[in-house]
């Protein structure tokens, strides 16, 4: 089996991932999150927010709704230019996107030798409709957001008005948007619903500040990406070409990771210039410009936007963590990321003080992070089962515990254990995950 058949198969056995709606055949481009992915996810979401809000200063939170008034869409540009251009196999009538050269080499394949022609490319737009409303006939027709950051840009006077940011300040989210993707695939790489974390970051309009500041935030998030743990080898930055960029962006820069499936767009760096706040003002009608509270000067601010996807992190960070050893498999994530810190085994399930002393660890451990439970099997078997979930961590109640209250704490990439005092293992375990 190829890594990413190995990799799908581990997040649906181990309850990472689920193909979504998958009892009714499944819904192309949805995937649903099970105990342990819903934990990483959060884990990650949670780290990127303390990084961008919590430990600064300069930029603020928001949670805008997803469904939002259609014209913000006409306004953004969306509706005009969120596009992909597409073309048909005029075989088998299959849809792909004309910029994937990869996928139409692959279909090309799959017609042996036949010769494939293809319709001239169209553009698709990628906004999902909805209808909205409860009388028939009156329903009025909405988008799902085809990105998060409209949200942001609609309340930039009202986080000016509502909060102590001055420019150069930023507005950071989390949330899902929604595309209707031609051709969703490798995996959660490319999905029709995912989830996106952005700041919009609004500097003053001038060039030399706003090239500033887009160096800023691709160091900024190349190191964040790095101190998770990923490889630096499989990380590189590139330049959108000129014909490439959304019709937003003045100049944009990917952070890409090697992926099984080649060099993939990981998240990227946006700048959107003042077309944002600009379009929003004209269209609504409101005044979206930024009064220096100091000089008195009133400019519409540029907006340097980092944008990167919870699902592709995710797979990233898992693709980049997996290994095999000696026939097992162990998810080498950064412990801060694991979705679960630490296991707690009796060594027998049948021995009554062993399992109430291990009870008592892990309802202790429990009241500051995930803990598992696991008294089945032998421990070598409990030990592979969390290295596969990613655990860095396995405390084992055994007999010694019970003469000198002191259990082993076994490490996940280094198979080394450690005896520990029970009284120490709180502080011990929370060390180690700082
Ligand atoms: N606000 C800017 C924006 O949305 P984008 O390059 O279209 O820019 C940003 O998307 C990030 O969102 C991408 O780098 C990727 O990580 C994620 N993303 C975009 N489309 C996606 C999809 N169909 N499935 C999963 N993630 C996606």
């Amino acid at each position: 089996m190829d890594l990413m058949g190995k990799i799908t198969a581990l997040c649906k056995r181990r309850g990472f991932i689920y193909p979504g709606s998958e009892i009714y055949g499944g819904l192309t481009g949805t995937w649903d999150y099970g105990p342990l992915g819903t934990l990483l996810k959060n884990n990650l979401k949670n780290l990127w927010w303390k990084e961008m809000v919590q430990l600064r200063s300069d930029i603020v939170g928001v949670d805008a709704a997803i469904m939002m008034n259609p014209k913000a869409w006409v306004a953004s540009g969306h509706v005009e230019a969120f596009a992909d251009p597409l073309i048909e196999c005029k075989v088998c009538h299959a849809r792909f996107r004309a910029d994937k050269e990869d996928e139409i080499k692959v279909h090309i394949q799959t017609h042996e030798g036949k010769k494939v022609e293809w319709t001239s490319p169209k553009k698709f737009n990628l906004l999902v409709k909805a209808y909205l409303g409860i009388i028939e006939g009156e329903q009025s027709e909405i988008f799902l957001r085809g990105e998060i950051t409209n949200g942001a840009q609609v309340n930039f006077k009202n986080v000016v008005d509502s909060t102590r940011v001055k420019i150069p300040f930023g507005i950071a989210q989390i949330g899902k948007a929604f595309r209707n993707e031609i051709t969703p695939g490798n995996f959660i790489f490319r999905s029709r619903e995912f989830e996106q974390m952005e700041v919009q970051f609004y500097v003053k309009p001038i060039e030399a500040e706003a090239e500033k500041w887009f160096e800023y935030w691709k160091k900024n998030r190349m190191d964040f990406y790095l101190s998770l743990g990923i490889r630096k080898e499989n990380l590189r930055f590139r330049e959108h070409e000129d014909k490439e960029r959304a019709h937003y962006a003045k100049k944009a820069v990917d952070i890409e990771y090697n992926a099984p499936f080649g060099w993939s767009e990981f998240m990227g760096i946006h700048n959107r210039g003042n077309f944002d706040l600009k379009r929003h003002s004209e269209y609504s009608g409101a005044n979206l410009s930024y009064k220096d509270p100091l000089t008195g000067e009133e400019y519409i601010p540029f907006d340097i936007e980092t944008s990167a996807g919870v699902d592709r992190s995710l797979l990233f960070l898992i693709i980049d963590s997996y290994s095999e050893e000696g026939g097992r498999v162990i998810l080498k994530l950064n412990p801060k990321l694991a979705p679960i810190k630490v296991a707690v085994f009796p060594l027998l399930a049948n021995k009554e003080n062993l399992v109430s002393e291990a009870k008592k660890i892990y309802q202790e451990l429990q009241k500051n992070m995930m803990v598992a439970w696991d008294d089945r099997g032998n421990i070598g078997k409990r030990y592979f089962a969390q290295d596969e979930a990613g655990t860095p961590f396995c405390i084992t109640v055994d007999f010694q515990t019970l003469g000198d209250k002191t259990v082993t704490v076994r490490d996940r990439d280094s198979a080394k254990q450690e005896r520990i005092k029970i009284d120490k293992l709180s502080d011990y375990i929370q060390r180690k995950l700082e």
